[in-house]
């Protein structure tokens, strides 16, 4: 009894000293920081109104406004240090030149719904550099331009376009608290895919802070560091502060509809069809397909959901998919149409009543725990393999998969236009999807288990050498930068699922712009830091196996 008193007496004052020495480190960190940021700005910059220490009233709320998974929110999650939130393009300077000179690594957060917490969390101490204060969105409709800043919603960016145009739209994702910085760094895509291709096919220039904290636009970073941030990931590069692009145009009135099937209603007849049509089909016609093990009349079964977007109106989508998929028997009473700006609010929750100010709303996102993953289909899965998969997931109870068509544009535009590589060839993506509401170890080791196991069944049907993977969907289980800094290794295995042949040129823009690797997380491209004095003074670069 008394060793056990005398044991829980020595854990609090243990716990007690680690509070103590962690608070006051933070202190530390907080005046070291705060000073560096002084020797950078003017007086006018008040840059003690955007440092937040974790002693500070407001740093939890701060913190947590950009948590969108669940998973990265609990007591054990590590913390930053501090939180930096800038108000000018100066402070953003500041901030990168302090961070590295006073050596804490820094983390740029835009809309914080990476899905494995990169922009919030590291095992290192660490500071965030929160650019929810660069929200400006300056829409042109004349010249068909905008000036996006990095931590704008996509909501924001469509309900800005709104206000001016009602024919004119942007093409990116479908979750309106998604932030620009993140969304476009990682090539972005949404219902407009198969119109318009990526978020990136359509960026015309764009304002980066360097290491070095200079500001460079298009002209001044060159076409490589340019090319490098339309889907090559931003962190690993710089502070995307803003990006220019170009609208598109979308009709006055649009249609959407959605079908839900089961496997008692032909669902895998329809699924199999689905792979021939949808890729296939008038690039104005986005059908995306959800499917997930559900329990029908006490049944257990496979809903097939199609949700669908067409840029037109109803009775041509129905005769074209009479013509195209009869199996599907879409009829116009299935249909609605509306404006572009409304199926944005559709898309996202069926819920089309809801007032257009809910776009700009930030806090409206539900959050849940989750874990994603992703895959490409290039070839279509046969009818017995559909059944297969259907028994597993089954099987497994709780994954949701979720097929995105390509083709369209994503077949014109060339696999090295921009990093991102998934171009022709690639006739769907999947993403994997798990999510809970309750946080508990044994029901996460359960669900995680089971994505990862949908994840190897599935092996046989997609892509190979590499196996493709999507940027946005963040996934560490495909390979992480094990080493700290030099990890050339470590990085090309999960750098050529992402980027495949363009992994190559992203490693050389990054060696070149960033060669101390200060730009470094989990998924970060790496340096060639072993033969990087070399790989300057080298002509023909495959002697070193640098093209391999
Ligand atoms: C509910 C939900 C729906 C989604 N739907 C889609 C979809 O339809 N289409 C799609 O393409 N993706 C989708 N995604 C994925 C999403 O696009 C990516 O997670 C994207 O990276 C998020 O950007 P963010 O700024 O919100 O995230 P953050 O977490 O802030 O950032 C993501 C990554 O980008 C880096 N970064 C952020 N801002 C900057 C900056 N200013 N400069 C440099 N680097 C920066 C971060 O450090 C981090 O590595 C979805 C995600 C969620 C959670
Ligand atoms: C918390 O930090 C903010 C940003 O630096 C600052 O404006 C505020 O005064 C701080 N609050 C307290 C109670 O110190
Ligand atoms: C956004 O625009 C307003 C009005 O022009 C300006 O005052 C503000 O500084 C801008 N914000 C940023 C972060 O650039
Ligand atoms: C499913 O397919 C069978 C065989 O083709 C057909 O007889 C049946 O009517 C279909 N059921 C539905 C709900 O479409
Ligand atoms: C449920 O399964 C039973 C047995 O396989 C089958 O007879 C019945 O038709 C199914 N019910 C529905 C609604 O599909
Ligand atoms: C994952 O599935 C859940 C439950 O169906 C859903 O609420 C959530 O929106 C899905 N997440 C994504 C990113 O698709
Ligand atoms: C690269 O070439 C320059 C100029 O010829 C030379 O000065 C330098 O030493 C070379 N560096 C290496 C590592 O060989």
């Amino acid at each position: 009894m008394e060793k056990l008193n005398l044991l829980s007496f020595l854990c609090i004052i243990v716990l007690f000293l680690r509070v103590t020495r962690s608070l006051t480190t933070s202190l530390r960190d907080y005046d070291t920081f705060l000073e560096c940021l002084q020797s950078h700005t003017s007086s006018s910059d008040q840059v003690s109104n955007i440092v937040y220490a974790q002693t500070n009233a407001s740093y939890t709320s701060i913190l947590e406004a950009f948590v969108r998974n669940s998973r990265f929110n609990t007591p054990s999650t590590p913390k930053p240090l501090l939180i930096i939130t800038p108000f000018s393009e100066h402070q953003v300077q500041a901030t990168v030149v302090c961070a590295k000179s006073v050596g804490l690594q820094l983390r740029i957060r835009s809309g914080g719904h990476d899905f494995e917490g990169a922009s919030y969390v590291s095992q290192v101490p660490f500071v965030i550099l929160d650019m929810f204060n660069f929200q400006n969105v300056t829409v042109d409709i004349q010249n068909e331009v905008a000036v996006i800043q990095s931590g704008a919603s996509l909501g924001q960016v469509y309900y800005r376009i709104w206000e001016k145009s009602e024919v004119h739209g942007f093409a990116a994702g479908a979750c309106p608290t998604i932030g620009v910085g993140g969304h476009l760094s990682g090539g972005g895509y949404g219902s407009m895919i198969r119109k318009y291709g990526l978020s990136v096919d359509h960026v015309i220039d764009a304002k980066i802070v360097d290491v070095k904290g200079r500001i460079l636009d298009k002209k001044a970073m060159g076409e490589d560091l340019f090319w490098t941030i339309k889907g090559g990931g931003g962190a690993s590069f710089g502070v995307i502060l803003s990006y220019t692009v170009k609208l598109v145009q979308v009709p006055e009135k649009v249609t959407v509809f959605k079908v839900d099937n089961t496997l008692e209603q032909n669902a895998t007849d329809l699924v199999f069809e689905w792979q021939h049509v949808a890729p296939h089909t008038d690039d104005r016609l986005f059908m995306r397909m959800t499917l997930q093990p559900v329990i029908s009349e006490g049944n257990k079964t496979i809903r097939a959901s199609i949700k669908a977007l067409f840029l037109g109106g109803a009775n041509e989508l129905v005769t074209l998919l009479e013509k195209e998929f009869p199996l599907l028997r879409l009829k116009k009473e299935t249909c609605k149409e509306m404006r572009w700006i409304d199926s944005v609010l559709w898309l996202m929750n069926d819920n089309h009543g809801s007032s257009l100010e809910v776009l700009l709303d930030r806090s409206r996102y539900s959050k849940y725990f989750n874990k994603i993953k992703s895959d490409y289909v290039q070839t279509p899965i046969s009818k017995d393999g559909l059944k297969w998969i259907w028994k597993k997931m089954i099987e497994l109870g709780n994954t949701q998969l979720i097929f995105i068509p390509y083709g369209g544009k994503m077949n014109e535009v060339p696999s090295d236009a921009t990093p991102f590589p998934h171009r022709a060839g690639n006739l769907y993506k999947i993403q994997y999807n798990v999510s809970w509401q309750e946080p508990g170890a044994v029901a996460e080791k359960n669900l995680m288990d089971q994505i990862r196991k949908l994840y190897s069944y599935m092996t046989l049907f997609v892509s190979k050498n590499p196996r493709r993977a999507f940027l946005n969907y963040r996934d560490l289980d495909i390979g992480i930068n094990s080493h700290g800094e030099d990890n050339y290794e470590d990085g090309k295995v999960f750098g050529v699922k992402y980027f495949d042949k363009n992994f190559q040129r992203l490693v050389k823009v990054k060696t070149a712009i960033d060669p101390e690797n200060f730009f470094w997380n989990e998924q970060s491209m790496p340096t060639l830091p072993a033969i990087k004095q070399q790989v300057e003074n080298i002509t023909d670069k495959r002697k070193i196996g640098y093209f391999n």
